[in-house]
Formats: C-alpha cells, sequence, structure tokens
C-alpha cells in the first residue's frame, strides 16, 4: 500500500484516478479547491477509510506525509483556463513549486500531468517527445501551455539538481464521464448539445483533427508511468493516435445520440492548432501501454453518462 496524494483529485482525470489507486489498495489523499473539480466526483469514495479530501489550494505550500504525488491540479478547458489566465499560470508554476518542494522533503515520487499543449500549434506530425513545441508566449492560451512548460522545467530541474524522481507525462485529449459539461470541451459540447436537442457548433471548417483518449486508457498509462522503473522520467506522451475531423466526431455523436440536430459553423478561436496526434512509440516500448477502448465504446458510456447526469440536475 502506498500513501498517495492526487491534487486536483476532484477533477474529471483525477476522479478516475482516486478510483483506480484505491481499488489496487492505495491510501489516497486527495486535495483539491473545486475550482473545476466538484466534491460530487469523489463522493462515493467519502466514508472509505482508504480516502481522505481535504480543500486546498496548491499556490500554497502542503505539508503532509506522502510517498508518491500525482500532481493534477490545474484547470485544462480553455473556457476555465483563461477565466483567470493569471491564476492558472501560478497554480501551474507555483503549483509545481509547492508540490515538488513537498516531494523533495518527503521524498516522494513525483508526477506531472503535462499536456500535448506543450507542442503548441505543431509544425510536425504526428508529435513525438522530443519535438520542441511552436508556442505562441503571449497569446490567450499561453497561460496554459507555457504555465505547463515551465512546470516541464522545474520537474527535470528538480530531478538534476536535487535527485527528485520525477514523473512527466504529456496527456492529450481526453473524454469520460466526469468531463464539466460546460467546459466548452469538444466531446462534451456535442454531447451535450446533442442531449439537449440543439445543432453542434463546429468551429473553422470542421476539417481539423483531433484525437480522443478515453478516461480509464489514460489512467492505466498514468498509473504505469508513476509504477515504471526511477530511471524513466519522461516526458511520455499519452493519448490515442486514432485521428478524426470534428465533423466525424460530430456525426458520430449525432448517430449515437439519436438526434436530430444538424452542425453550424462559427469562426476558430485565436491560435487553435490544426492537428495534433500523439506518437506513442515511447509509451509502448517503456510502459507496455497502448491505447484500449474505441471511440465508439468511449462515446457510449460517456453519453450515458451525460445522460443521468443532465436529466438528474
Ligand atoms: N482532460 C484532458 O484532456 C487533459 C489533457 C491534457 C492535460 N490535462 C491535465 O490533466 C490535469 C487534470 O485535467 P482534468 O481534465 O481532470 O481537468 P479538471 O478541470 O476536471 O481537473 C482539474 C482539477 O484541479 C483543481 N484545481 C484547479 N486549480 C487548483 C488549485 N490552484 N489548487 C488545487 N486544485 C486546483 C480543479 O478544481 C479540478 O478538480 C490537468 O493538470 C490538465 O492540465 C488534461
Amino acid at each position: 500500500m502506498n500513501k498517495v496524494l492526487v491534487t486536483g483529485g476532484a477533477g474529471f482525470l483525477g476522479s478516475h484516478l482516486c478510483d483506480r489507486l484505491i481499488a489496487r489498495g492505495d491510501d489516497v489523499l486527495c486535495v483539491d479547491n473545486f475550482y473545476t473539480g466538484n466534491k460530487r466526483n469523489v463522493a462515493h469514495l467519502i466514508g472509505n477509510p482508504s480516502f481522505d479530501i481535504m480543500r486546498h489550494d496548491v499556490c500554497w505550500p502542503l505539508y503532509v506525509e506522502v510517498e508518491r504525488i500525482f500532481n493534477l491540479a490545474c484547470p485544462a478547458s480553455p473556457i476555465h483556463y483563461q477565466n483567470d489566465p493569471v491564476q492558472t499560470t501560478k497554480t501551474s508554476v507555483h503549483g509545481a513549486i509547492n508540490m515538488l518542494g513537498l516531494a523533495k522533503r518527503v521524498k516522494a515520487r513525483i508526477l506531472q500531468a503535462s499536456t500535448s499543449e506543450v507542442y503548441g500549434d505543431p509544425a510536425v506530425h504526428p508529435q513525438t517527445e522530443d519535438y520542441w513545441g511552436n508556442v505562441n508566449p503571449i497569446g490567450i492560451r499561453s497561460c496554459y501551455d507555457e504555465g505547463k512548460r515551465c512546470a516541464e522545467t522545474l520537474f527535470f530541474d528538480y530531478h538534476r539538481q536535487h535527485g527528485l524522481e520525477v514523473k512527466v507525462m504529456r496527456i492529450f485529449n481526453t473524454y469520460g464521464p466526469r468531463m464539466h459539461p460546460e467546459d466548452g470541451r469538444v466531446v462534451s459540447n456535442f454531447i451535450v448539445q446533442a442531449l439537449r436537442g440543439q445543432d453542434l457548433t463546429i468551429y473553422g471548417d470542421g476539417m481539423q483533427t483531433r484525437s480522443f483518449c478515453y478516461v480509464d486508457d489514460l489512467v492505466d498509462g498514468m498509473i504505469r508511468l508513476m509504477d515504471s522503473p526511477a530511471d524513466f522520467t519522461g516526458p511520455v506522451n499519452i493519448g490515442n493516435p486514432g485521428e478524426f475531423t470534428m465533423i466525424e466526431l460530430a456525426e458520430t455523436v449525432i448517430r449515437l445520440t439519436g438526434t436530430s440536430a444538424k452542425l453550424v459553423f462559427q469562426p476558430l478561436p485565436q491560435d487553435d492548432p490544426k492537428q495534433r496526434c500523439p506518437d506513442n512509440s515511447l509509451a509502448k516500448e517503456k510502459l507496455n501501454w497502448q491505447p484500449k477502448v474505441s471511440l465508439e465504446d468511449g462515446l457510449k458510456e460517456t453519453i450515458a453518462y451525460f445522460r443521468s447526469t443532465l436529466t438528474n440536475d
């Protein structure tokens, strides 16, 4: 049994991670300021003797005794991270400093939930971990992209300077139950619009592609990375390389929800990448990880979740 800290544990990915860690016998402390997360995501764990929850902002130091830290705290959707961009950068940078400081004090192994956004609007395709990215440092997405890039720098400097055991995971678009219904990300947008009988909004011409990883696959990769040998730090891409255009995704959601909604087109937001797709070779080689859940199966689970929560709200 490990004593594990999950920051951002009441969020979409964090809550699934807490579930999986508890199921395998770990003792989990979930820390969250509930900015985008919700206690409802972990309500089923409250009362479990292996689970604790603490309201805390990672921009402030934390003093707890743990052996492993998963640092997920950070709003992940553009609507949320652009709402208070200064706080977003602080969460990534001060949050990383505070969690790395904690890891150093208690000699814990620490994993950073980084992002494919560190590649910006990539000039190479698919992206391998040695690509340095094409990021606008002063645009409206930079609070997130540059915040996460700086956090990666801090992780590697703590590793080199203080010998910390670090793991950096670059997460590509992930979807599944417990996504925030209003977070503006394409999968939740399309599903919520379809279930409400509204037309599905496509930004740009809809030919831009994204890859979509189901949450169970993602959490599996995260745990494998944390458990990997100490000399493997990453960064490692975790994502599903299957590429779909926005139009293909919208049409699949329309078919699976059975809505009669249509597609409506709006201008593309600033700095929206045209194409993003992970090269997973490193994850396959070092973690023996590959995504298993098809887009269709993952969408069915996600639609079932939104169907039940939207009716209950
Ligand atoms: N979901 C994805 O597709 C994706 C892709 C790339 C990277 N990531 C990264 O994975 C992590 C989790 O993403 P998610 O999709 O679960 O998003 P989310 O918004 O559902 O979860 C983030 C959690 O962090 C908490 N949080 C935010 N600021 C905080 C702070 N200052 N102190 C404490 N808690 C704070 C939020 O309340 C929320 O519970 C994030 O770091 C995100 O950048 C996610």
